[in-house]
């Protein structure tokens, strides 16, 4: 099969860690005998840089008509100044809006060869196999009003949290449906005692409930569910929250997986069903890491892992996917470690050794 990936590298160590998620993707057309037509475009800050935008209309465009895209990640202290009229990050989020991938799959899973290098008790990590969906559309990223205004006692900032129940509801469907496919256990995030938001996604969340019987549904509260993640976090299965929510306690549940490089996420424009495709945005949950930018030492894992990612949620291919996690695995088991990851009497490798490892491993 033929297929069009945009590929989006974008800042920091975002190229080079898509540089081996794209090694991959052609390993498996090699294999598999499937051909890949890349198409790359500038996002972020480079795009800042040279076109002074953060995202051109075209590279929207590219996006928007590829079957899927690779993401890398964007931003860095280049462009960090609070009152620069554009930021990096700007280019991201109207990619997300204009692809209408509203629900962001983040799988947190501990590989047991990990365990030593993760900062948490090794009994703590026992049996930790997760996926947050992260409600990725709306919200305090997106709702109006937002902005600043002078006023005579000085200036004011309005960021809006504002959700539809149609929003809430295709989110939560999202996470009913891969509970489904897993342990049957639904967490829904929110912080109802305070927030209408959330009281609204709360009783969303028990309507569609009735709907999965068979999925045991439990509601926790954000503060609690951060608590708990550190504490106890092989109690879940699947989490569902909103964007804001969802953004803060993934970075919290990758320090389960030892390493942010390792985790992959997937952004989908539908509910995920099994044999059809949906249009999907690919990337790592980690950022720019602009500290080890060029330096061929960054992990290149998420990437590589967001790429089987991409493989079963938008085009359709799950022994291929199958086989680039099963790679990932043994490369690891074998004790091939990129720096963030290294344990004594392991092996350490560079981005693109690692990615070469993965692609032996492949054929
Ligand atoms: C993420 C990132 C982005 C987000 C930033 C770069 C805009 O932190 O994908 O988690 O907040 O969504
Ligand atoms: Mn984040």
């Amino acid at each position: 099969m033929d297929f069009k990936i945009a590929v989006l590298g974008g800042d920091g160590i975002g190229p080079e860690v898509t540089a081996e998620g794209v090694k991959i993707l052609e390993a498996v057309g090699r294999v598999f005998g499937h051909g890949f037509s890349l198409e790359t475009g500038d996002v972020g800050g480079i795009s800042i840089d040279k076109h002074g935008t953060p995202l051109l209309p075209e590279v929207a465009e590219l996006a928007g008509s590829a079957d899927a895209v690779l993401f890398g990640a964007v931003g860095g202290p280049r462009w960090d100044d609070p009152a620069a009229p554009m930021h990096p990050e700007d280019g991201l989020l109207q990619l997300r809006a204009h692809l209408g991938v509203f629900a962001n799959i983040r799988p947190v899973k501990v590989y047991p060869m990990l365990i030593e290098s993760s900062v948490l008790k090794p009994e703590v990590l026992e049996g930790v196999d997760m996926v947050v969906v992260r409600e990725l559309t709306g919200g305090l990223y997106y709702a109006q009003p937002k902005g600043r205004s002078e006023t005579p006692q000085g200036w004011t900032a309005v960021d809006t949290m504002r959700y539809s129940e149609g929003e809430i509801e295709r989110v939560l469907r999202v996470g009913f449906e891969l509970a489904r496919g897993r342990r049957k256990k639904l967490t829904s995030v929110d912080k109802a005692n305070v927030l209408e938001c959330s009281r609204l996604w709360r009783q969303t969340a028990t309507r569609l409930g009735g709907e999965y019987p068979d999925v045991e549904l439990e509601h926790v509260l954000v503060d609690a569910c951060a608590m708990q993640l550190i504490q106890r976090p092989s109690r879940f299965d699947v989490i569902v929250s909103e964007n804001t929510f969802g953004d803060i306690l993934t970075d919290e549940a990758a320090v389960l997986a030892a390493s942010m490089g390792l985790l992959p996420s997937a952004s989908l424009s539908d509910v995920p069903v099994a044999g059809r495709r949906t249009t999907g945005f690919y990337e790592p949950i980690h950022g720019t890491a602009p500290d080890i930018a060029g330096q061929g030492i960054a992990n290149p894992t998420g990437s590589i892992l967001s790429v089987a990612l991409m493989l079963r949620y938008s085009l359709g291919l799950t022994e291929e996917a199958v086989s680039i996690e099963r790679a990932v695995e043994q490369v690891l088991d074998a004790g091939a470690r990129t720096p963030d990851i290294f344990a004594e009497g392991a092996q350490q490798v560079s981005t693109a050794e690692m990615g070469d490892r993965v692609v032996s491993a492949l054929e």
